[in-house]
């Protein structure tokens, strides 16, 4: 039988073109996979769209155009038929400095195009020491899904992506996971009123772990970084979250 999860594969700022020519080959599935969602880098975008599983776009600029020279609009990405965004991912709000005023206009604009938002919050290792995670993630939460409408939510699926778990082969464990998942349900519950929302972990998932990870009962699937770069190695991931 086949289970509801979901598996998103964030290939961040990896592979040249002749890297995804091979990945294209490796990376099939004989029917369509509406369950697993390709979020390549974006000039490479075009090469996933015909391909049987769903393409996401790793970021997005909430203006619908204009002189904003390098970004992508939303209704850029949604003209391409784009059907997932990744917001806030760790990296952009440190890297880039995105605040949480920035993904809360990202969301707003991309989910008035249809796209299914993967919002992205999790905790720094230093955050964690301080015992600042659930303070963190309800920050998080509200800000950035503030005046997000309730009749939107079925449009959003949380990423619970710790950042000190992400690119490392350090995971939380299964319990902790557990219990973060349900506080994020919770918050949502209270402050949104939805009972439903999807919530994914991400962070140093692979082939290895993968069975265990997917052992958790309220985890509504994976936000895979680097192990989603090698085709095999994603296969075998989607094989157990997805077919089993
Ligand atoms: P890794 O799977 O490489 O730890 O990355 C997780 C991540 O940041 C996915 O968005």
């Amino acid at each position: 039988m086949k289970s509801d999860k979901l598996v998103v594969g964030n290939m961040k700022m990896n592979l040249l073109a002749s890297d995804v020519s091979l990945y294209l080959k490796e990376f099939h599935f004989d029917e369509q996979q509406d369950q697993v969602v390709i979020c390549p880098s974006t000039i490479y975008i075009p090469y996933f769209l015909k391909q049987p599983y769903k393409v996401g776009i790793q970021n997005l600029f909430f203006r619908d155009k204009g002189a904003y020279t390098g970004e992508i609009s939303v209704s850029q990405a949604a003209s391409l038929g784009i059907d997932y965004a990744i917001i806030g991912h760790s990296e952009r709000r440190i890297y880039f400095k995105e605040s949480d005023q920035d993904i809360n206009k990202k969301i707003i604009s991309a989910l008035k195009y249809g796209f299914h938002i993967i919002l992205c919050i999790g905790e720094t290792a230093e955050e964690k020491g301080l015992l600042k995670t659930a303070r963190v993630l309800k920050r998080q939460l509200l800000n950035d899904l503030r005046n997000v409408e309730k009749e939107f939510f079925s449009q959003i699926i949380i990423a619970y992506e710790p950042v000190w778990a992400i690119g490392n082969d350090v995971t939380p464990t299964m319990v902790e996971i557990e219990e973060t998942v349900q506080y994020i349900k919770g918050i949502i519950l209270q402050y949104f009123g939805y009972e439903d929302i999807k919530v994914l972990y991400g962070g140093s998932v692979n082939s290895k772990n993968i069975e265990e990870l997917n052992q958790i009962p309220n985890v509504s699937g994976f936000l895979v970084g680097g192990a989603s770069i090698n085709a095999e190695e994603f296969l075998k991931i989607i094989e157990v979250a997805v077919k089993k």
